[in-house]
């Protein structure tokens, strides 16, 4: 077999170097050499190369893109031109796509998939947001694309919607993003999908006085077992956006007694070292069906 190359570009923190070393090893055990630390944020294009840190991306194998808290616009950038050469995980077109709430909860929606009730509308016609408030009396107005909790708002009264609107208006957001609040009890289950694969399931609770369950909003990690249907809905989720790699974040709606499913987050945490040691233990599964996956979107036949 021709000796093949990727180029890797991961997390360091929170223990990601330690993943990044395992996953480079056991790569190198299946003849797959890893170019590491690719920020293609730096890389330079010309008419037949893209360069980074010296190497032609053009010439790999694969891409693994998993660094969250590095992204800038200009990676992206770089990520969707080199998509259209050489394979990507997660596919450009995947990532993108989890990456906008509004537009994944549609293809979830049209897949079979439960979401929120979301709706979406210009902010020139805040008469359909109070329509929707009118309907729902409890609605979440979220950034398309936001993450970590960060920019959302919880409304229940008219004056909090009142107060919303002139806010969205000083700012450069067009579209207004609400979904109608799921009645849950304030804890997540987040199940991590690689290649159709269950690896994970594990969930979060909010801090006191908190309706959102995201760590950075305060919220902590809590051990929580799978069950078949929660693993048929986040597969079933991950493969509607396409995803290689799933982590899927759903609530349990209390008034329906069904899984909703939140939000596909295209670059899952590993488990910390801290989260490790109080029971989370799928990284190594992870890894092993990750590079199981790369060894397969690779092969150039013998
Ligand atoms: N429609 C909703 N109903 C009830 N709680 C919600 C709703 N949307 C979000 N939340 C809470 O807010 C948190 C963050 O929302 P999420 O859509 O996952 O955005 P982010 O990308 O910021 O994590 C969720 O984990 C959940 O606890
Ligand atoms: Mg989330």
């Amino acid at each position: 077999m021709l000796k093949r190359k990727i180029g890797m570009w991961m997390y360091n923190n929170s223990g990601g170097d330690k993943i990044q070393e395992k996953l480079i090893s056991k790569l190198r055990e299946r003849d797959i050499e890893v170019v590491p630390e690719l920020d293609l944020r730096f890389a330079r294009g010309y008419k037949n190369s893209i360069i980074c840190d010296g190497i032609n991306i053009l010439d790999l194998d694969l891409f693994f893109s998993y660094n969250a808290g590095e992204q800038t616009v200009a990676q992206v950038y770089m990520y969707e031109t080199i998509d259209q050469f050489i394979p990507t995980i997660n596919s450009f077109k995947a990532f993108a796509l989890s990456e906008d709430k509004f537009r994944s909860n549609l293809v979830l929606h049209q897949a079979g998939v439960t979401t929120a009730d979301f709706f979406l509308c210009h902010r020139e016609t805040p008469q359909f947001v109070t329509e929707k408030f009118e309907e729902w009396k409890k609605m979440v107005y979220k950034p398309i694309d936001g993450w970590g909790g960060s920019g959302m708002a919880f409304l229940d009264s008219r004056q909090m919607l009142d107060a919303l609107l002139p806010f969205i208006n000083q700012t450069d957001i067009r579209h207004i993003y609400l979904e109608k609040f799921v009645e849950n009890d304030f804890t997540d289950f987040r199940v991590d999908i690689v290649d159709d694969k269950f690896i994970a399931c594990y969930g979060r609770k909010a801090s006191a006085r908190e309706w959102r369950t995201n760590i950075t909003s305060g919220g902590s990690v809590i051990l929580r077992e799978a069950n078949d249907e929660i693993i048929d809905v986040a597969k079933k989720a991950s493969k509607a956006l396409g995803m290689d790699i799933a982590g899927v974040d759903i609530l349990y709606d209390r008034e329906k007694e069904e899984y909703v499913v939140l939000e596909v987050n295209g670059i899952p945490a590993f488990a910390t070292p801290e989260q490790e040691k109080i029971g989370l233990n799928f990284n190594d599964k992870k890894i092993d069906v990750i590079v199981q996956l790369i060894d397969k979107r690779t092969d150039k036949g013998s």
